[in-house]
């Protein structure tokens, strides 16, 4: 029989397959099997060489062998190797046993009387490869009536239920690891709920409060207050200018980056819940005063997409 597959290509599947085989079973954490562990390395690079030596080795004592053939043995080791690997005896011999055909000039034994319109039947036997899966699905199915229906195993409901809860832990492992959403300015809208509103108020009290007294008054920053404002109102323009700073003056830095988008938010909501609290002590008013021109309007009136209504600037 041919050589089925040459030693270049032999080496490097086998070698590829053991070199998968070791990446997959073994848990190294996002580097490499064989950077991490220097071992499993060493051990690729002896197997390595090791095949590529064993190969070497064969195909000496081949070398060898055929020198001490007798010229008669040569000739049949060629007609051997001539002969093709669907030719072979025992490829020949399993597609025997697998189907028990007749040969064409042995089918005159098998064939029937029956004659519809000139088209004949053979009793041909079953082939065995066919009786072979009859069988193991007989087997089967009793396993499985014993199993599920004598002996109670699960049954369908629970494998729903197993599944469910397999595929909810799923969801949570994702959302762990997820990245944070990002609140961009399109997106912002004034929060009101009491929970991030106390939380708003918390991070004012210890990142504003310096500058702008705890109370929104002002001191080194503009009284937050009023409705006055230096770079515009309304809770988009207050969520740019606290994410990014302001482009006046660099005292006001942007927070987005120390605090989170989520949390300027939070503290912008915060801002815009201080209007009209009028604290005592409260700086002067600065900048213009924001008339919110379109909410009243918006709200009645049902538009596709709310945040494309244009913000008075
Ligand atoms: C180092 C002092 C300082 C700190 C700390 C500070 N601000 Fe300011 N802030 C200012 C100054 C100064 C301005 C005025 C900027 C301008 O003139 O454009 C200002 C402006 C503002 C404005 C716009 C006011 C307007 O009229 O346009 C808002 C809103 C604001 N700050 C919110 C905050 C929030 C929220 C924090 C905490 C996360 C904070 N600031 C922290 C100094 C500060």
């Amino acid at each position: 029989m041919k050589k089925l597959i040459p030693s270049y290509v032999r080496v490097p599947l086998i070698f590829a397959f053991v070199f998968g085989a070791l990446e997959y079973f073994i848990d190294s954490g996002d580097r490499p099997a064989f950077i991490k562990f220097p071992m499993v390395g060493l051990f690729l690079v002896v197997f390595l060489f090791l095949l590529v030596a064993i190969e070497i080795v064969i195909s000496a004592i081949d070398k060898v062998t055929y020198h001490m053939l007798t010229d008669a043995q040569r000739q049949q080791l060629k007609e051997a190797q001539s002969v093709s690997f669907t030719e072979s005896k025992w490829i020949q011999g399993l597609m025997k046993s697998m189907t028990r055909s007749k040969a064409i000039e042995q089918e005159a034994d098998v064939m029937l009387e029956h004659d519809y319109d000139g088209i004949k039947e053979l009793d041909n036997v079953l082939p065995p490869w066919w009786v072979y899966l009859f069988y193991i699905t007989i087997i089967f199915s009793i396993v499985y009536l014993v199993r599920f229906h004598v002996m109670g195993d699960y049954n369908q409901a629970q494998e729903f239920d197993q599944e469910v809860a397999a595929a909810k832990l799923e969801i949570e492992k994702n959302q762990l690891i997820a990245p944070k959403e990002e609140i961009t300015l399109d997106k912002v809208t004034m929060l009101t709920d009491a929970e991030s509103l106390a939380k708003g108020k918390e991070i004012f009290a210890n990142a504003c409060a310096a500058c702008h007294k705890a109370d929104g008054g002002g001191v080194v920053g503009p009284n937050l207050t009023d409705e006055y404002w230096i770079n515009g109102g309304g809770i988009k323009n207050v969520f740019k200018l606290i994410a990014e700073g302001s482009k006046n003056n660099p005292t006001m830095v942007g927070w987005a980056k120390t605090l989170g988008t989520k949390e300027v938010q939070k503290v912008a909501s915060y801002v815009m819940s201080l209007q009209g609290t009028k604290p005592a002590g409260a700086k002067a008013p600065e900048g213009e005063k924001w008339v919110e021109e379109a909410a009243p309007k918006t709200e009645a009136a049902p538009v596709a997409d709310s945040t494309s209504v244009v913000q008075k600037q």
